[in-house]
């Protein structure tokens, strides 16, 4: 696979080690469903002898949709090329990508949902025809111009479905979400990080290190490399369960995963408005964090393991989030909630 980076891609920097990620649909650790179905659509591709349809995959951040990307290319056997929305910023950008592309190349655009309006309209007609117009010269003498393309594939990645375009997602043929991963899934992708990276882990300290992870590859393979920083400097060897807890609790990462950017956001949720319901905009605002942050990174956790439930009229912490906290739970008046 010719991988071809235009652009510096946000996420880089925790994931500097490549070597963590895997280039094979077998490697690719969890998420069963969507690898089947990845695999016969790959499968199917190949015997046709025809680009794969256009892929659009989303889910929270760090779960492997970049990973995945690079893996379809790969199991391809085609180029791929990667960029990002927020970097395209004038139509000209896109068509020159789009125009550099051979047949079957895998074109990777992260953060689709960012995708400005005029560059969005480029892709419908890249995407349905293989067609770009292109306008050229200025004033009375400018005339539109059809570019035909190769036919290519368009992968698209996204933390939030919710924002893409109805217009943009109906032109994907394959749609995948991505979600957390369970404990058992987070320690093989532990133990095989730490076979790469040459750090002893036993059982139980992935097991340790994967419960605390939020579901979530990236975190995991992070958390392992500091427990391994704790390990390395007091000379400790190899992590267990006892050592990686001990490191994690240095690290403020509690049992269930939560760093104190989560326990702040339900401290807000359960101190200022009594348990919600409360906007997330004015919980961002009590953090001193876009929303957008807040709305990616902290909260879809908190949801998924039953701490926060969204409601219409904002956000309520739930039972076990006081009692994660140690607080007592008073009943929300639905009178005054409802
Ligand atoms: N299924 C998996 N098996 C093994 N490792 C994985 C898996 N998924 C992700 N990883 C690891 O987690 C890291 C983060 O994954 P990746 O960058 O693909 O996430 P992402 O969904 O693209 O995140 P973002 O939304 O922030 O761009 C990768 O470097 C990879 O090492
Ligand atoms: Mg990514």
């Amino acid at each position: 696979m010719i991988e071809e980076k235009l652009t510096n891609p946000i996420h880089l920097s925790e994931d500097m080690d490549d070597s963590l990620r895997p280039r094979l649909l077998t490697e690719f650790i969890g998420q069963a469903k969507v690898k089947e179905n990845v695999r016969v659509f790959i499968e199917a591709a190949k015997i046709r002898k025809a680009p794969l349809d256009h892929v659009l995959l989303y889910g929270p951040p760090g779960l492997g949709k970049t990973t995945l990307v690079s893996i379809i290319a790969n199991e391809l056997g085609r180029a791929i090329k990667i960029t990002s929305a927020p970097a395209l910023e004038k139509a000209g950008d896109l068509v020159a990508i789009l125009t550099s592309l051979d047949e079957g190349d895998v074109l990777f655009i992260d953060e689709i949902h960012r995708m400005r309006r005029v560059l969005e309209e480029v892709l419908y007609s890249a995407m349905e025809d293989f067609k770009v117009d292109v306008v050229i010269g200025e004033g009375t003498g400018a005339r539109t111009i059809r570019l035909n393309l190769p036919k290519f594939t368009l992968a698209g990645a996204t933390t939030r479905s919710g924002a893409i375009s109805s217009p943009l997602r109906s032109r994907f043929g394959i749609i995948e979400r991505l979600d957390f991963y369970d404990t058992p899934a987070l320690q093989s992708i532990i133990s095989r990080s730490a076979r790469i990276l040459n750090i002893g882990v036993d059982d139980g300290g992935s097991e340790e290190i994967a419960r605390r992870s939020r579901g979530t590859p990236r975190i995991a393979n992070r958390l392992l490399r500091r427990v391994s920083d704790f390990a390395l400097v007091e000379n400790h060897d190899g992590i267990d369960g006892k050592f990686a807890a001990y490191a994690l609790g240095k690290l403020e990462v509690d049992k269930q995963g939560l760093d104190s950017l989560d326990r702040k956001f339900l401290n807000i949720i359960i101190d200022h408005y009594k348990g919600g319901p409360v906007g997330v905009s004015a919980i961002a605002a009590a953090l001193n964090e876009e929303t957008e942050t807040i709305e990616d990174m902290c909260e879809p956790y908190l949801i998924q393991i039953g701490f926060v439930q969204r409601t219409p009229r904002g956000r309520m912490a739930s039972r076990r989030a006081y009692e994660h906290l140690g607080l007592e739970y008073r009943e929300q008046d639905p009178g005054l909630f409802g």
